[in-house]
């Protein structure tokens, strides 16, 4: 693969991100994403939207998607995002991001794709099954991100190696061309506790919207009786808590625990080790339920009345909407005349 110095493109920093609108929102999607984007907002211009093309890899119900995407945008604005500051739009009312990953699935090399982990999980063993789509999926990731020159991308610790790739295609992409500073490479932003949330039934399983048990995970919408339940459930084991992170390893478990707790806190899991040490989770867990419903109800009671309101999230999708087909114009138009289009 080529590699190039970031240092190559000197255009503004940009912030962008998607989530896919196929199921409940979940507290891994809440501190390993949305509470990302609220924060950098402040930061940098930020690009917002939701990945409704990547969800139709797989099926989507065509009654209920255009829902699933108005419930993420509330989602985005319960969390905080201000459509005033961050542009918040539907993927699919761009079409410059098809465009875009067509060109870049000509860039793009298959042994590069051959090599991505989640296709793998997701297609399963009939992978011969899988749509099309699954496989060059994150060929149109990498077209969202350099669309519109974004050069930072917060995602969890699953989405690294799709950014490896977006950074792989645009090395390859300004290096074919000859526009050594065309495309940015962007950067991950994975750090931080929330990067990595895991299962509450297994600590080696990441928390995820399609596991088949609900008390996996905690969602958005869950009511506090049923937040609190499901911690109350969560698998521990029977030791009490160390004092130092190192005496966390080998217990999955204790660990992803901890690690909730210290990312709903805005702490770090050594402080929170700090803290509990000594305690069994009879303890614990009351704690870390009562901190759960603190934080993550007055989101999803928030999103409630947002989707009470459809038509004024669809205001705010319209008018995102218009403000990134604006911003891709420009980038579309320069990749066309670069590839030689005719016309372009
Ligand atoms: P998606 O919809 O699966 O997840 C949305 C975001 O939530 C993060 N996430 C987690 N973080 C911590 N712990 C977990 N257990 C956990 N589960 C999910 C994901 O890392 C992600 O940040 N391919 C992307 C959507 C996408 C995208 C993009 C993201 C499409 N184009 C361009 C960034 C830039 C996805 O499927 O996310």
């Amino acid at each position: 693969m080529t590699d190039q110095a970031p240092a190559a493109y000197s255009g503004p920093q940009r912030v962008l991100s998607g989530v896919q609108p196929s199921g409940a929102l979940h507290l891994g999607n809440y501190l390993g994403a949305l509470v990302k984007f609220a924060r950098l907002q402040h930061e940098m211009d930020t690009f917002i939207f939701v990945a409704d093309m990547h969800a139709i890899t797989v099926w989507q119900d065509p009654k209920l998607l255009a829902n699933q995407v108005r419930e993420i945008t509330a989602a985005y604005l319960a969390s905080g995002l201000d459509p005033e500051k961050a542009t918040i739009f539907p993927q699919s009312a761009v079409p410059a991001h098809a465009e875009l990953a067509w060109i870049f699935n000509c860039v793009a090399r298959l042994g590069w794709l051959d090599r991505m982990t989640q296709f793998k999980e997701k297609s399963g063993k009939h992978k011969e099954r899988a749509s099309v789509g699954l496989y060059t999926y994150p060929v149109l990731q990498a077209a969202d991100i350099l669309l519109y020159k974004a050069t930072h991308v917060p995602v969890g610790d699953d989405q690294r190696q799709h950014l490896e790739l977006t950074r792989d295609i645009a090395a390859k992409f300004n290096h074919d061309f000859e526009a050594p500073a065309f495309f940015p490479l962007p950067d991950a932003l994975t750090q931080g506790p929330g990067s990595r949330i895991m299962s509450l039934r297994d600590g080696t399983a990441k928390m995820s919207k399609s596991d088949p048990s609900d008390n996996s995970r905690l969602n958005l919408l869950d009511e506090p009786d049923l937040v609190a339940q499901k911690i109350r459930k969560a698998k521990t084991d029977p030791e009490p808590l160390p004092e130092t992170l190192d005496e966390l390893k080998g217990r999955p478990e204790a660990e992803n625990l901890i690690g909730i707790y210290a990312a709903l806190d805005g702490r770090s899991s050594a402080e929170v080790l700090a803290e509990f040490a000594g305690q069994g989770f009879g303890a614990f867990k009351p704690k870390l339920a009562e901190l759960a419903v603190e934080k993550l109800g007055p989101v999803g009671a928030e999103m409630r009345r947002l989707m009470a309101d459809p038509a004024e999230i669809d205001r705010v999708l319209a008018k995102g909407a218009e403000r990134a087909r604006e911003a891709a114009a420009p980038t579309l138009a320069e990749t066309r005349r670069l590839v030689g289009f005719w016309g372009a």
